[in-house]
């Protein structure tokens, strides 16, 4: 590495003690254990005075043997900065740290005077997991019976044990599965983790979790175990029935536990023949239809040291498994978040009962009975209610039940299910037995465990509980991978919806690892011919789905999503992993069109739940489906121009980018009336032209004022779907009519966004009117109430009502561009980017904005206040104060 040797460089003191620099991260995860990267990148935050600006670097190292320092490396990256020493290879320990040089920004860059330097950051630790096939000596196993696996198979108990003759120094369990697994050692269960491994597509990448079990090990007999369920891999998944048995017929785990003594001896512990299967306690479980736990089937200690009682176990049989299949994870595994108590209980008869937990949430039920044994708790449940009952229709296929049946312990058996997850607000109970409902039922919130990066808040309350339904719809719906829903039988990785609120999402929690890891499923599903799957995985999706066609803004994904995590997170290594998918698809939408680079075949979901299509046929929007897509083509494929820009690939850059300026031109003799306006003279035509930029300059104002007027006629109520509406609002404010936008966002009336607030909504619906303005539920058969992508307009309020907008791939650069409006008197964005905390608020007092901003160091911006002229800030806080601006009402 090359960079002047850190001893030469001149140190500031006086400002040493001001500046602090966070531990640094490893690519995107949150906790650096059982990591895949050989060569992760690194990042920092830097805390210091006002207009700091980091010159140099150094990262340190230390490995066990070694220490190796960059020495000054100048330069002022602080994001997804590579890794300077030899790879890690497999369980590679780094301790890893850096310090930085700069001075404040006023600095002449040339001139010689004195840099000051940072102390050493904390050290993050840096674990890797295993590499390579030739790290795991087992084999994966299964339990040595035959199932017929048409039906729901009890899942089994995995267990071995063994011995070990000295305290442990160091223990790691490596785990992985063919359907969901949890595991036990010495009695007790292993992390905090849910449904693991989670959903991916298993042939190409099966993911393995690392634990460190250190503390869970002794010296003498030692037990470990594990459960087995169907999980992604064999239970029934998809509409209609769905299909069973999508990745095998067999479970299997994967596990190898390696343990070093205090004498530095290595025991390892693998899956293989030495291992016994038995049933468990658990008599079904499916993702969808819920779990059934008998207590009284419970074999004592089965996961303890010592011997066990019980039924005779079994033998297992080895499994196939490509171990060059096996990754890491790249982003947080699922676990519980948090626990809701019922806010409401409702006794409807004898051991019935009625729970509201006030928030409409994914995750199960935790309760604690007292009872006879065979007593039997039953527990369904609902998003909604309707006439004061639980309203199950939407569930369609999924039965969303879980029962418990009592061993009879008299103080009392605590149970929640192991393999499945609801979608639900509303639970009713059956058959309780023991103390209060109310004090002894919990509702668990489980999600991937994404660091929360972002919040908004303004003056009006109904926009704020907008705003924490959208995020509650992402956490609802980020159980692993980016669903559609979370509640019926479906929840599948469906590409229109992340698509549309991938950038919402980047704001509100830390994605990128996890969509990352999902963008490469989607690479992998890909046909060879660039088709990209509706949704991914992909799984058989009868008529309509099955076999996989080409249709736009949903297979834009490939393209576009790699686009916003690039945009919000700067990390080029993405969008190089998926620039081939994203041109290969760019390629057969060219090739689908006519001559003129229309796109006007096959079949396509257009303007997806437009509120005029009727409830069976959400595809029967206003919008001309081929206008979306041509626009869709035309934007895609100047993205992935851009994205060879980026990637130093100039000769594809210019062919995409002319590409694009083709579609354009295509789209506009096809579309474009020489009045300005659009063949389908709706709100979503004129928001993709005007955003997507397919206008020629001189129709641009004509059509934004057709957009406002068709806006205004229909008394600002929506008449957008999927397509539509996450543009909308910024299209009415680049063409000129914010306040249509506020009027749109304020609109109370059915379809609207505070419709479904003054409903009662505690997550963001699927369609405007999932739940009809008198309080019945839509007749349609895909009526859900926890659907993220229409809450895709989160990222207007961030970016325009607060005015946080990034202005350079991972806000290395910001622009703050508020645009009150609708009557608010404030607002407010905080955003935890890459380089640290981002945020600006603003207020009225009298006719004086007040507009507090934050910049974190690394990060220039602007801050852009209508009829004022635009400033330039540095890092730092800072108040600006601006006359003559005065709330409008709306
Ligand atoms: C899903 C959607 C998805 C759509 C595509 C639905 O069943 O729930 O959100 O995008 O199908 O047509």
């Amino acid at each position: 590495m090359s960079g002047i040797v850190f001893h030469s460089c001149p140190v500031d003191d006086d400002a040493v003690a001001m500046l602090l620099v966070e531990a640094p991260t490893v690519e995107h995860h949150q906790v650096a254990l059982g990591i895949n990267e050989s060569r992760p990148r690194l990042s920092w935050t830097i805390d210091g005075p006002r207009g700091w600006r980091q010159r140099g670097y150094e990262i340190e190292v230390c490995r066990a043997d070694r220490l190796f320092r960059t020495g000054f490396v100048a330069g002022d990256d602080q994001v997804l900065v590579a890794w300077p020493d030899a790879d890690l290879v497999s369980r590679s320990v780094a301790q890893v740290r850096v310090r930085v040089w700069g001075g404040s920004s006023e600095d002449d860059e040339a001139s010689e005077s004195p840099f000051a330097a940072s102390d050493w950051s904390p050290s993050t630790r840096i674990e890797s997991g295993l590499l390579c096939p030739e790290d795991w000596s087992g084999t994966a196993i299964s339990p040595d019976w035959d199932e017929d696996t048409s039906v729901d198979n009890p899942p089994a108990l995995l267990r071995r044990t063994f011995t070990l003759a000295a305290e442990v120094r160091r223990a790691r369990l490596y785990v992985t599965a063919h359907g969901v697994t949890e595991v036990e050692i010495n009695g007790t269960k292993v992390g905090e983790q849910a449904l693991l491994p989670g959903w991916t597509t298993y042939s190409h990448r099966l993911r393995v979790a690392t634990f460190d079990v250190t503390t869970r090990l002794q010296p003498g007999a030692n037990t470990i175990g594990a459960w087995l369920a169907d999980g992604w891999y064999r239970g029934r998944l998809g509409f209609d029935g769905g299909t069973r048995n999508i990745y095998g017929d067999r479970l299997a785990l994967l596990a190898q536990l390696e343990i070093e003594d205090v004498h530095g001896r290595v025991t390892v512990v693998r899956t293989d023949e030495s291992w016994q299967a038995s049933r468990g306690p658990i008599l079904r479980s499916g993702l969808y239809d819920g779990e059934r736990y008998d207590a009284r089937k419970e074999i004592p200690n089965w996961s303890g040291a010592g011997v066990i009682e019980g039924p005779a176990w079994s033998g297992v049989r080895p499994v196939e498994r490509d171990l060059a299949t096996l990754t890491g994870f790249d982003g947080p595994y699922v676990q519980c978040v948090a626990d809701v108590p019922p806010v409401d209980v409702r006794e409807l008869g004898s051991s019935r009962y009625l729970l509201d937990f006030g928030q409409n949430l994914v995750g199960r039920l935790r309760i604690q009975v007292r009872g006879a044994a065979g007593d039997t708790v039953r527990l369904t449940h609902a998003e909604v209610l309707q006439d004061g009952e639980l309203y199950r229709r939407p569930l369609r296929d999924a039965e969303a039940l879980d029962e418990y049946i009592l061993r009879g312990d008299p103080d009392g058996e605590v149970w929640e299910p192991r393999f499945t997850v609801h979608g639900f607000r509303y639970a009713e109970i059956d058959g309780w037995v023991g103390d209060s409902v109310r004090d002894h039922v919990v509702a668990r919130v489980y999600h991937s465990d994404l660091r929360a990066t972002g919040s908004f808040e303004c003056s009006d309350e109904l926009v704020n509980r907008l705003h924490e339904n959208v995020i509650w719809s992402m956490r609802g719906n980020m159980v692993d991978l980016p669903t559609d829903c979370p509640q019926r039988d479906e929840r599948l990785g469906w590409t229109g919806d992340v698509q549309v609120f991938a950038p919402t999402a980047a704001f509100l929690f830390d994605c990128s690892g996890f969509l990352g890891s999902w963008l490469k499923d989607l690479d992998a599903e890909q046909l060879p011919d660039g088709t990209v799957p509706w949704y991914v995985p992909v799984i058989p999706g009868g008529d309509y789905w099955t076999p996989i066609r080409p249709g736009a803004a949903w297979a834009d994904a490939v393209v576009l999503t790699p686009w916003t995590l690039w945009e919000r997170y700067g990390d080029r290594d993405i969008l190089e992993r998926q620039f081939d998918g994203a041109k290969a698809w760019v390629d057969l939408v060219a090739r689908l069109s006519d001559d003129d680079h229309v796109w006007r075949s096959g079949f396509q979901l257009g303007d997806w739940l437009d509120p005029i299509a009727p409830p069976e046929d959400p595809a029967a929007g206003r919008t001309d489906r081929h206008l979306v897509a041509t626009a869709y083509a035309a934007w895609s494929a100047r993205h992935v121009g851009l994205s060879a820009a980026v990637l130093g690939r100039s000769r594809e850059a210019q062919a995409y980018a002319a590409l694009a300026q083709q579609i354009r031109a295509g789209f506009q003799a096809a579309y474009v009336l020489p009045d300005g306006t659009l063949t389908s003279d709706a709100p979503t035509a004129y928001a993709l032209a005007i955003m997507f930029d397919l206008l020629p300059a001189d129709l641009r104002e004509r059509a934004g004022r057709r957009l406002a007027d068709l806006v205004r006629a229909s008394g600002h109520l929506i008449a957008t779907g999927f397509v539509g509406t996450p543009l909308i609002c910024d299209a009415l404010t680049r063409a000129g009519f914010v306040e249509d936008a506020y009027r749109l966002l304020l609109q109370r009336q059915c379809p609207s966004w505070l419709f479904m607030v003054e409903m009662g909504a505690t997550t963001i619906w699927e369609r405007w009117d999932s739940m009809l303005p008198d309080g019945s539920v839509n007749p349609g058969g895909m009526t859900s109430f926890n659907h993220y992508a229409l809450g895709a307009v989160a990222d207007w309020l961030h970016r325009v009502v607060a005015g946080l907008q990034p202005a350079a791939p991972g806000y290395r650069r910001v622009r703050f561009a508020p645009r009150p409006g609708g009557g608010l008197t404030s607002a407010q964005a905080v955003h935890e980017s890459p380089y640290g905390r981002i945020s600006i608020s603003w207020r009225y007092a009298g006719d004086v904005l007040i507009v507090d901003t934050l910049v974190p160091i690394g990060v220039t911006a602007v801050l852009d206040v209508q009829d004022h002229p635009v400033l330039e800030l540095v890092s730092g806080r800072a108040i600006h104060r601006f006359r003559g601006l005065s709330a409008q009402a709306s």
